[in-house]
């Protein structure tokens, strides 16, 4: 193809709920301890919304900061893309409640791809970009997943944290940063049931003559995902990296789905952890927020250098999965 824009990541942003929860507080209402999922997953505590918050509130704060660090306004955006799987309702699109919150009048919708939502949005957004149909793009990750596991759950309730990450894309030639050099996305529907929340579909519609309690929360076969997410890992970041030298990359960005898997994927990869983020230990695991807040984050604590190679993976719910190089 040719003539192509290429599409650049101008600003970012992130927005967490006050609310931190520790393991020692999940211990004392489930059969866990501290102890085990700090071993088996890596989290330490995640954050949790307070009530009357919701996904779009946690959006529209990522959103300011990303539209502030990028140096643009909510009403020079043509498009808000927002991965999410815990909107505010079942429709309307959160993207629509942002867009109405930053006063912006651009289109906007969800998509839904799980904890690959984010990477999804900046695909969708990227390739607006690179066709000459948009100039500025904000793309979200944003999730409230603790409003939707059984909290007493042990095999769920331990996992999944709240939060929102966002950024702006641009043609690369405006932003001059985070150039988005190549994309995957990817999908095997054979493994929908491995995690899943039945009701509020059609499937399982809502009729309390027939109520099953555990279909109002998310089920989760963390055994089978988690030899799902150590591959997928692994073939994402080879994919990413093939023809670049490691030398010349600065940062992996993984979804943050658990420490072991992390250290999984690059046992296979034969990789130490060094040029790797990781922020689960604080947050646990936000979904499509994951990615975009440990971007964020990477690039407040200096991890990412101007002219070197960012990669980044995620996977999840569907089965999804999705990977980008980007050059800072
Ligand atoms: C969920 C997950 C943390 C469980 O860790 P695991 O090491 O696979 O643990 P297992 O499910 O094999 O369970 C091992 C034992 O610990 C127990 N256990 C499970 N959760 C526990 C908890 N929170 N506290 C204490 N014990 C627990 C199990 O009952 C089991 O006991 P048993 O051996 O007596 O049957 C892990 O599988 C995971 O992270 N999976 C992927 C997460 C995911 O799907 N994320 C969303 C999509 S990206």
């Amino acid at each position: 193809m040719t003539n192509l824009i290429a599409a650049g990541i101008a600003g970012t942003g992130l927005c967490l709920p006050e609310r931190r929860v520790t393991n020692d507080e999940l211990a004392k209402v489930i059969d866990t301890s501290d102890e085990w999922i700090i071993k088996r997953t890596g989290i330490r505590e995640r954050r949790w919304v307070e009530d009357g918050v919701q996904c779009s509130d946690l959006a529209t704060g990522a959103a300011r900061e990303a539209l502030a660090n990028a140096g643009i306004k909510a009403s020079d955006l043509d498009l808000i893309v927002v991965g999410t799987v815990s909107g505010d309702c079942v429709f309307p699109a959160v993207a629509c409640q942002v867009q109405h919150n930053l006063g912006a009048t651009c289109a906007a919708f969800d998509v839904n791809a799980a904890c690959t939502g984010f990477l999804t949005a900046m695909q969708v957004g990227s390739t607006h970009i690179s066709a000459g149909l948009a100039k500025s793009v904000l793309v979200i990750g944003s999730e409230a997943l603790s409003r939707m596991v059984n909290k007493t759950d042990r095999g769920s309730a331990i996992i999944f944290g709240d939060g929102a990450g966002a950024a702006i894309l641009q043609p690369f030639d405006v932003c001059g940063r985070g150039e988005i050099l190549r994309s995957t996305l990817g999908a095997d529907g054979s493994g929908h049931d491995l995690i899943a929340l039945p009701m509020g579909g059609t499937r399982h519609f809502h009729n309390m003559d027939s109520y099953v309690k555990e279909d109002h929360f998310i089920q989760l076969k963390g055994r089978e995902v988690y030899r799902f997410a150590v591959q997928k890992m692994a073939e994402l970041i080879r994919w990413a990296m093939e023809g670049i030298d490691q030398d010349d990359l600065c940062c992996v960005i993984p979804h943050q789905v658990n420490q072991r898997i992390i250290e999984g994927a690059l046992d296979r990869l034969d990789w130490d952890q060094s040029k790797v983020m990781v922020n689960i230990d604080r947050y646990g695991n936000t979904s499509a927020a994951s990615v975009p807040i440990a971007l964020h984050e990477a690039l407040e604590q200096g991890r990412i250098q101007e002219g070197k190679y960012v990669v980044l993976v995620a996977f999840g719910a569907g089965l999804t999965w999705g990977g980008s190089l980007l050059r800072w």
